[in-house]
């Protein structure tokens, strides 16, 4: 069990701060302020600075914290600040376009930078081994794939991807990233996760890799209800059957229900079985003052 954060290096993101259920974060040039549940400790510098340096903050609105609208709210300036700018995470070649949503997020999930890498580098170890054998581009999967930070991970290290999300805005957002990044060929799928794969099953495919970073709950564009701790076992189940035996990774990262990397390791080792090296831990990111903010547990599987 490991506990992962960012690299140092990362010029372009740093958490500033953490506490009172709030984290202060730069992203590029812009400071900003949003609610952090789990910041449950007191901050280490006085609000007065925390207001000298962010750009906005966001305010949770009447329905925050409520099943679907758990972070709608709306940022109040503070200083002046584009509405959309880009970031770099160098050591994966990625460009994001950022902006401020109504939902406390701004298109980027920080603390998910190791397993950008572990992607990268395991894509492109499993691309060198077939084109040896003679076999083409390892195919990677990227479900409830967001703005596509780890479908770019997987194109860059040389897999044909397809990224799927049932949010058809979210996706022309990725595929703005891909652009950004000088990447292409990523083929986009907006649909939802467990009908996806429940069919990819049926037509009997295989893939080298499969990334899932599920929600508590979601909606597929034709209203399919997702709930992660209804359907999770039945969607890695079918995981299980698409992952080749061999020369493949899994990577699932689980942000929601406060489940713990035990958890996350347990249902794989269940559904995937013993084959292959299994590891699990907890992201965090870690502010100027090193306190840890745990955000999300991950389980990768490689065979
Ligand atoms: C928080 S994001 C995952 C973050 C992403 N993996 C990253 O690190 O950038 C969860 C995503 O799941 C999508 N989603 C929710 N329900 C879905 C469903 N039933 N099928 C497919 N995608 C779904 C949402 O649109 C959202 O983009």
């Amino acid at each position: 069990m490991t506990i992962e954060q960012p690299p140092q290096s990362w010029q372009d993101y740093e958490l500033i701060d953490s506490g009172n259920f709030r984290k202060l974060e730069r992203f590029g040039p812009y400071v900003m302020i949003r609610p952090e549940p789990k910041a449950l400790w007191d901050p280490t510098l006085p609000e007065s600075e925390w207001r000298a340096m962010a750009h906005t903050e966001f305010k949770p609105g009447a329905g925050f914290g409520k099943a679907g609208k758990e972070d709608s709210g709306t940022w109040t300036p503070l200083r002046k600040m584009q509405e959309q700018w880009t970031i770099a995470y160098p050591p994966v070649g990625l460009r994001l376009r950022l902006g401020l949503t109504s939902f406390k997020h701004v298109g980027v999930f920080p603390e998910q930078a190791t397993n950008w890498d572990f992607i990268v580098r395991n894509t492109r170890e499993i691309a060198e081994v077939r084109a040896k054998a003679g076999e083409g581009a390892p195919k990677v999967l990227n479900l409830f794939a967001y703005t596509g930070a780890a479908s770019l991970a997987a194109c860059k290290g040389g897999a044909d991807v397809t990224h799927l999300d049932s949010v058809k805005q979210v996706v022309t957002w990725a595929r703005e990233n891909m652009e950004l990044s000088g990447m292409d060929g990523i083929r986009w799928i907006v649909e939802d996760a467990l009908k996806f794969a429940r069919r990819e099953v049926r037509r009997g495919n295989k893939w080298q890799g499969i990334i899932l970073d599920p929600p508590a709950y979601g909606h597929g564009p034709d209203g399919e209800r997702w709930k992660l701790d209804e359907c999770l076992n039945e969607l890695l189940k079918c995981c299980a059957r698409l992952l080749a035996p061999e020369n493949s990774f899994l990577v699932l990262n689980l942000y929601s229900n406060g489940y713990s990397a035990v958890l996350a390791e347990t249902l794989v080792r269940t559904a995937f079985g013993t084959d292959g090296r299994l590891e699990c831990g907890e992201s965090v990111l870690r502010d100027r003052y090193g306190k840890a903010l745990p955000l999300s547990v991950f389980t990768r599987l490689r065979r």
